[in-house]
């Protein structure tokens, strides 16, 4: 869950939320409601840089991570305190109601009104101090407001290219499906295309496998055609087109619109069968994807299209059925962290770092990713006490040349959550890692925390909002 426990700007979303619902219902109690507008007014000066400092924390700066978990904390205690707000406001309202409608004496409301109002402006007045203290920090950080420097390194990702890894293993299993259903021909099926969508989370090895496949002379000789493009990040279909067209054509396509590339490519795939791999696709945008496909349609029956892809919902657009990819085997994984950090396949001529590496690779929990950026980052280490040290990082531990690697891999897929399931899922980070929870005591969590409605839920609200669970089930976050 170490994704959860960096992003804090989600977090913020609910305070504002709850801070502008409570000065409405608390008019009454002017020093708090002054005090809450001015709580915004700092907390938005705070948000502004909250990007550009969960970058830099990141990338490890100590100082930005130490503000970074004071912020968290008075966060956290700004909630509970509003939290408390909103009861007492709702009670007051209720008690209010009821001595209306019997008549009753109004001593009571005010009674419990001022007893708590002393204990609350006390709160009130700590957190005003902590705030203003966190602000005052925030000056000596050079925190920029309201950028991320997507030029960064931790945004930047490698794109992918067709070649395959030197060193692959494993995976026989699932290369023989996915090959299976590349060169066998669609029974029982009218159309032309077929798309094979091999979903699974990030770092698992789906380009990997993509590469294997897009290399294997079996799949070579199926396919007249061939285009490997690395989508990422922005889904443009000009530019997806005439990456397409410029690797099966000897086009010139610089400055041309996407009617011209689209008209060439249809005649350059024209009964021809074809095979294109759309490497990392996070569209899911149904117009867009329709649009991409029309030349595609001209191509001869038995073509197909590979996309790899974290996000089922991707898959789902494209109306075929996803290949799940699973974590690699831990035979595997050891194999691939032994190569990247001794140069051999097995630990048989290291055998002082086969139990510690065994434990590693157990570890990296079947991620290829995390074997090959430990193994790498173990590289020079020839003392087992220093790998013992590695079983114990944490991402930000890592030597930076790794964690430049690891954390756009992460981010990337933090990004494209919406912001309703961003709130969800950094709650999760609350939990101590491996921590195991039902199901639905998490979605009723986050129905109290207000990060979901559970109003107007039509019949049974757990049924209803299960979905968000789903769908970071379903986005491989959970
Ligand atoms: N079976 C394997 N053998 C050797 N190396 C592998 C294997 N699977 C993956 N790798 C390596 O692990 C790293 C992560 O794999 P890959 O990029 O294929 O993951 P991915 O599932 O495509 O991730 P993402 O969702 O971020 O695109 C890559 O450097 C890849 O070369
Ligand atoms: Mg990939």
């Amino acid at each position: 869950m170490a994704i959860g426990e960096i992003f804090l700007g989600s977090f913020f979303q609910v305070l504002f939320d709850k801070l502008t619902s409570l000065t409405l219902d608390y008019a009454q109690r002017e020093g708090i409601s002054k005090a809450l507008d001015e709580w915004k007014v700092m907390l938005e000066t705070i948000n502004a840089v909250l990007d550009g400092a969960e970058d830099k924390q990141l990338r490890g700066d100590r100082l930005v991570k130490q503000w970074l978990d004071d912020v968290r904390d008075l966060a956290y205690d700004m909630e509970d305190l509003l939290d408390e707000f909103d009861i007492e406001a709702t009670q007051a309202k209720l008690n209010a109601e009821s001595s209306t409608s019997r008549g009753q004496l109004k001593r009571k409301f005010s009674f419990f009104n001022q007893s708590s109002s002393h204990v609350s402006e006390t709160k009130v007045q700590e957190i005003n101090g902590r705030l203003e203290k966190i602000l005052n920090r925030k000056a000596h950080l050079s925190l920029r407001e309201n950028v991320v420097d997507r030029s960064n390194d931790t945004n930047k990702r490698l794109p992918s290219t067709s070649l395959p890894e030197l060193q692959f293993f494993g995976r026989e299993e699932e290369e023989a499906q996915v090959l299976e259903l590349l060169i066998s021909d669609v029974q029982n099926s009218d159309a032309t295309l077929s798309i094979v969508p091999i979903v699974g989370m990030g770092g698992v090895g789906k380009t990997a496998l993509a590469q294997r496949l897009y290399n294997d002379p079996r799949v070579n000789n199926c396919f007249e055609r061939r285009a490997w493009v690395c989508v990422s990040d922005v889904f443009d279909v000009l530019d997806i087109t005439k990456t397409i067209l410029q690797s099966i054509s000897k086009w010139p396509c610089k400055d041309k619109d996407l009617n011209w590339l689209q008209v060439k490519l249809k005649n350059e795939l024209s009964g021809k069968k074809f095979l294109m791999v759309l490497d990392d696709v996070w569209n899911e945008k149904y117009g867009e994807w329709t649009s991409l496909l029309k030349p595609f349609e001209a191509g001869a029956k038995g073509s197909k299209i590979i996309i790899t892809t974290r996000n089922r919902p991707v898959a789902s657009i494209t109306g075929a059925s996803p290949y799940p990819l699973k974590e690699l085997s831990i035979n595997s994984c050891t194999s691939l962290l032994a190569y990247h950090a001794l140069g051999a396949r097995n630990f048989e001529r290291h055998p002082e770092f086969e139990t510690i590496g065994k434990k590693i690779a157990e570890r990296c929990r079947g991620l290829p990713l995390a074997a090959k950026m430990l193994g790498g980052a173990l590289r020079n280490k020839r003392n087992p006490y220093e790998w013992e040290d590695t079983l114990n990082n944490r991402i930000w531990d890592l030597p930076t040349a790794q964690k430049d690697e690891v954390l756009p891999v992460l981010k990337l897929s933090y990004v494209h959550l919406p912001s309703y399931l961003k709130r969800c899922f950094a709650y999760c980070a609350v939990f101590p890692k491996d921590y195991e929870i039902e199901r639905d005591e998490l979605v009723l969590i986050w129905i109290a925390e207000g990060f979901i409605d559970g109003r107007n839920a039509k019949d049974n609200i757990l049924r209803s909002r299960r979905n968000h669970f789903d769908e970071l089930v379903s986005r491989s976050f959970l």
